[in-house]
């Protein structure tokens, strides 16, 4: 370790090489897991990072030790500015991503070939198009499949992101399963988790052991492989035997994951929360406008991490609305 990657290293040692930067709070879906009913009030435009802001902080980031960065949102490619940010962010030493609803891909893929972009994450909820209605409030089903057809047919390695609600679509997970034979996805199923205005609570969430359960129905233990957890792992994964693609499960609720968390995360108005969970953000772009140094900043936010989870360590802590009444909607944190 380098002197200069101590400010991205926690009380627990952890080392904070993975910087998600959202770019906007606006989002052309309304999944109702992420974006509250009634919307959210959007942070006026003069607040939001400006592309050079977004690149002077990625960089103080990189030079302290950050190796990865993704772009997030609300949905990323809305963003009018999003060819100049992504090509003027793959001047970095990075690995570049982007988690995106897909809608957009097709204006948008010649840039991300040309910025380096190897990995794209696709939110697909259903891969039935009425269902896709009904949780994103808009008919874009066969856009988005049409879009991750086309990013395969680019190589691009596509991580298709599930979020498991009960009665919503559990019952499809066994057909995500299947579609892992011919198609070289790798599929996540999330446990559906709780922000401001999403509703949530335990009996909605499909856990990690009722996900492998279901499709145990389908598929004996023999044919189901558990792969090697990668080094910062968030999704356990597995794969059927003969299967082009592979499976995963986020399982934030029921067996997180916090250990090997390398994660920080910048919101699109330049405020760094050092976990999803957490209500406390520090706000680096008032300073940066202010001609100050970030650094400190940074290393406190970091130095504040907590363990697990923001502080929430048990299943009783989550169930307690109040716990997440001051933390934002997942659509203005970015996933
Ligand atoms: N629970 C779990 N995952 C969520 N996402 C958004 N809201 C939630 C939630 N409440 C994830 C989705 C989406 C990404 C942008 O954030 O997987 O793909
Ligand atoms: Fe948009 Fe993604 Fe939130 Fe859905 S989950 S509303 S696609 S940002």
């Amino acid at each position: 370790m380098t002197a200069s990657n101590t400010i991205l290293t926690d009380g627990f040692g952890r080392k904070h090489n993975y910087l998600r930067i959202s770019l906007l709070e606006k989002c052309n879906l309304r999944c109702t897991y992420c974006m509250p009913a009634d919307g959210i009030a959007l942070s006026p435009k003069a607040s939001l990072m400006t592309t050079e802001e977004i690149f002077a902080i990625a960089e103080t980031f990189v030079k302290n030790g950050v190796d990865k960065i993704r772009l997030t949102g609300g949905e990323p490619l809305l963003r009018k500015d999003f060819p100049e940010i992504i090509s003027k962010l793959s001047e970095l030493n990075v690995s570049l991503s982007i988690t995106t609803n897909g809608i957009l891909i097709d204006r948008h893929i010649e840039v991300l070939k040309q910025s380096n972009v190897k990995k794209i994450n696709l939110s697909l909820d259903t891969l039935v198009s009425s269902k896709f209605h009904s949780i994103t409030l808009r008919n874009q089903f066969e856009k988005v499949i049409d879009n991750l057809h086309l990013l395969l047919n680019n190589n691009f390695h596509v991580k298709v992101n599930v979020v498991l609600m009960k009665g919503f679509n559990d019952n499809e997970i066994v057909d995500f399963v299947k579609l892992t034979q011919f198609l070289p996805i790798s599929v996540r199923f999330i446990e559906f988790m709780p922000f401001a205005g999403n509703e949530w609570d335990r009996s909605k969430m499909v856990s990690q052991q009722e996900i492998l359960s279901l499709v145990e129905t389908q598929f004996s233990s023999e044919e189901i492989l558990k792969l090697e957890d990668e080094k910062n792992f968030t999704s356990r994964n597995y794969k059927v035997k003969g299967f082009q693609g592979d499976f995963g499960i986020i399982s934030s609720i029921t067996n997180p994951f916090c250990d090997s968390c390398n994660r920080i995360r910048l919101t699109a108005d330049g405020k760094i929360k050092n976990c999803l969970f957490s209500n406390s953000e520090t706000d680096l772009l008032t300073a940066f406008r202010n001609g100050k140094s970030i650094t400190d900043l940074i290393s406190e936010s970091i130095q504040n991490k907590k363990k697990v989870r923001a502080g929430m360590v048990t299943m009783d802590e989550m169930d307690d609305p109040t716990k997440h009444f001051d933390n934002r909607s997942m659509i203005a944190i970015g996933g």
